[in-house]
């Protein structure tokens, strides 16, 4: 049903028999011509691909290059003058900023970094909305080689504390405040919070995102003051005669990383308590960053590329950060949200700013079906020309929401399968080649070896250039948690079926990890959250089917609190030890939880009472079955 790309895509059918062939015929070379055409190399790789250290691969081994180089600098030429960026906030505030002036800002940051004695290996946490500073942020510290590791700014401060205190952060860079939903995001009182226990951070950058706030700058400056660690402005030093040589710098030559030195890392959920720091290489990781965006997008030089992702996010620095600037794209970036200041933010910024290319998440597309078509109907999208997907199953209705609503039935959608230990985009369908099946991803990409095993376990079986490193600090946990199941395959936790056109269908995780709004939470994660707080004595956390979030979470908790107000205090609870988007739909109190006789929860119990269904399989190991009676009188 779905047209393939009308106009002459990046990849045709013959591009893609090439390649595919060139493959298949010498695996490694191919991989090789791609980064020598794609990437800037200050010193050329002398091995393709290092297997003797695996699961820890190492690609273009020896090799020298520097992201935010490639990112940047490599464009100043043909596009110095070409907008970069485009910036909207709530407020209605927009900024633009083309390649030169970008490259300008970053390389001046860059130099502020050193200045404060950042060096290359540091590490840098980034706590901050999406708007341009992090970006420069991001970018400045890619460039002077320090590993930067952003932090969502929806992140709890006890969040960002234990990431700041594993990483051993000498920096954080923050910012006073944002504005999203209408109202004020206090980061630096987050941030200030999270320092309570800290060891490591001897500086803090704070970037003053809303300004004209007497009462804010009233509680900045006396958290400042509660602080004992040199807090520093740029924005205000680098007007400052001090800084007169950074004022007139132009150009800083980059920090030249071997190929497999941390550019990030970045924290996602698995199948314990506690986060996994994923870690990021350099030559690889931008190659694969590039080429995917080119591949999958279909960019070309004219278009306008959105993705709504947040830097907090995988998404947010491949598609946002990495990719898009990397092939010299035109992209717009928004800080707020979605249906603020009113449900037709969105459509306005495709229209005022002609986007040609959209990338969203299911969560996102649900929401906008759920507000009516009134909000749609009277923009003008016609300069839409390619949709995208990530983050979650999209599923077939909502699929065709959004082809026949958004793309008007003319435009292709890309339903992109990746995760953050991926790198990049694994399994999507290429826009001028190959025909969507709605919710359905798709084939693996050229160079992607995705495959099926008979138990539905999707796995990778050849190392891809932009893989994780490893687990920071971790690498017993690294090999455990994705090389243990199948001999030297790859494994996301992602069920998978295939079909005869070798497209792949995801349906749903083999672990404990839950996706609600396209983030993955462990359950384990919340349980661990839970325990910390008096009232709980055990908890056991499950997801249910959410209309718009995907999942949603419910929580059984034994307590010693039964006055009644639990559920508020619980929820509040899990906010601040991870985040407001890790709030439960429901908790519930109960005596007991549903145990084997060797003491393990059933789960699986749990998760069809949350639904309210009916017990469904065997109980006969269940211990005691009157505890089932009793939940169920709960809800
Ligand atoms: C997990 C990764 C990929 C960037 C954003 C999330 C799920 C991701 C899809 C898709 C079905 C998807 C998987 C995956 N997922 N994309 N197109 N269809 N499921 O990154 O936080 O690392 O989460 O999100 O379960 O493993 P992440």
């Amino acid at each position: 049903m779905e047209e393939v790309l009308t106009v002459k895509a990046n990849i045709n059918e013959n591009d893609l028999k090439a390649l595919n062939s060139s493959f298949d015929n010498d695996y490694l070379g191919t991989w090789a011509n791609l980064a020598k055409e794609n990437i800037f190399f200050k010193e050329t790789f002398n091995e393709i691909l290092d297997e003797s250290d695996k699961p820890h691969y190492k690609w273009f081994l020896g090799g020298k290059t520097n992201i935010s180089y490639n990112c940047l600098d490599v464009h100043l030429k043909d596009k110095a003058n070409k907008t970069a960026l485009i910036f909207e906030d709530e407020l209605g505030e927009a900024q633009t900023l083309t390649y030169k002036e970008l490259h300008e800002k970053v390389v001046k940051f860059s130099a502020y970094l050193r200045d404060l004695g950042i060096r290359k290996g540091d590490r840098i946490c980034i706590y901050m909305s999406l708007c341009p500073e992090s970006i420069i942020a991001i970018q400045a510290c890619l460039r002077i080689g320090a590993i930067h590791s952003v932090v969502f700014a929806g992140f709890s401060a006890h969040a960002l504390r234990d990431r700041i205190n594993e990483l051993e952060a000498k920096l954080l860079i923050t910012q006073n405040a944002f504005i999203r939903r209408n109202k004020k995001v206090e980061l630096f009182k987050f941030a200030r919070e999270a320092l309570t226990e800290n060891q490591s951070v001897t500086d803090l950058i704070l970037f003053d995102r809303v300004t004209g706030d007497t009462e804010l700058d009233e509680d900045t400056n006396a958290l400042k003051k509660s602080l004992d660690i040199k807090i520093h402005k740029p924005i205000q030093d680098l007007l400052a005669d001090k800084y007169a040589d950074i004022q007139n710098l132009t150009t800083l030559e980059p920090e030249w990383l071997e190929s497999n030195e941390t550019s990030f890392i970045l924290y996602t959920s698995g199948s314990t308590g506690k986060p996994k720091g994923i870690e990021h290489g350099t030559s690889g990781y931008i190659l694969w960053a590039k080429l995917s965006t080119n591949w999958v997008f279909d960019l070309k030089d004219e278009d306008v590329y959105w993705c709504t992702a947040d830097i907090g996010w995988i998404t947010g620095h491949t598609y946002v950060t990495y990719g898009p600037l990397a092939n010299g794209a035109t992209q717009v970036i928004y800080e707020g949200a979605p249906n603020f200041p009113d449900k037709n933010q969105f459509w306005n910024l495709i229209e005022k700013y002609k986007v040609s290319i959209f990338y969203t998440a299911p969560t996102a597309i649900r929401a906008f079906e759920q507000w009516g078509l009134e909000h749609i109907e009277k923009h003008d999208l016609s300069s839409l020309r390619l949709l995208g997907s990530v983050g979650e199953p999209i599923g077939s209705e909502t699929w065709k929401w959004f082809y026949e609503n958004i793309g008007k039935s003319k435009c292709p959608i890309v339903d992109t399968w990746w995760q953050t230990e991926t790198g990049g985009i694994m399994i999507s369908t290429l826009p001028g080649v190959q025909t969507a099946k709605p919710g359905i991803a798709g084939p693996a990409l050229p160079g992607i070896h995705a495959e099926i095993s008979e138990d539905s376990l999707l796995h990778i079986s050849k190392p891809w250039p932009s893989m994780l490193k490893g687990i920071y600090k971790n690498p017993e946990r690294y090999k455990k948690a994705y090389w243990s199941l199948i001999e030297d395959s790859y494994l996301p936790g992602d069920l998978a079926t295939i079909d005869e056109d070798s497209y792949i269908c995801i349906g749903g995780r083999n672990d404990d990890v839950i996706n609600i709004s396209g983030h993955r939470l462990g359950t384990a994660e919340i349980e661990t959250a839970l325990a910390k707080h008096v009232s709980v004595l055990e908890s056991a956390v499950v997801a249910i089917p959410h209309k718009i979030k995907g999942q949603g979470l419910v929580c059984f908790v034994v307590s010693n609190n039964n006055s009644g107000d639990l559920s508020n205090l619980l929820t509040a609870h899990i906010a601040s030890e991870i985040g407001a988007h890790a709030k439960p739909e429901r908790v519930i109190a109960c005596a007991a939880l549903p145990k084997t006789r060797s003491g393990k929860v059933m789960r699986r119990l749990l998760q069809d009472l949350a639904q309210g269904k009916d017990i469904s399989g065997d109980i006969s190991t269940l211990e005691d079955k009157s505890v089932l009676e009793a939940i169920k009188s709960r809800i």
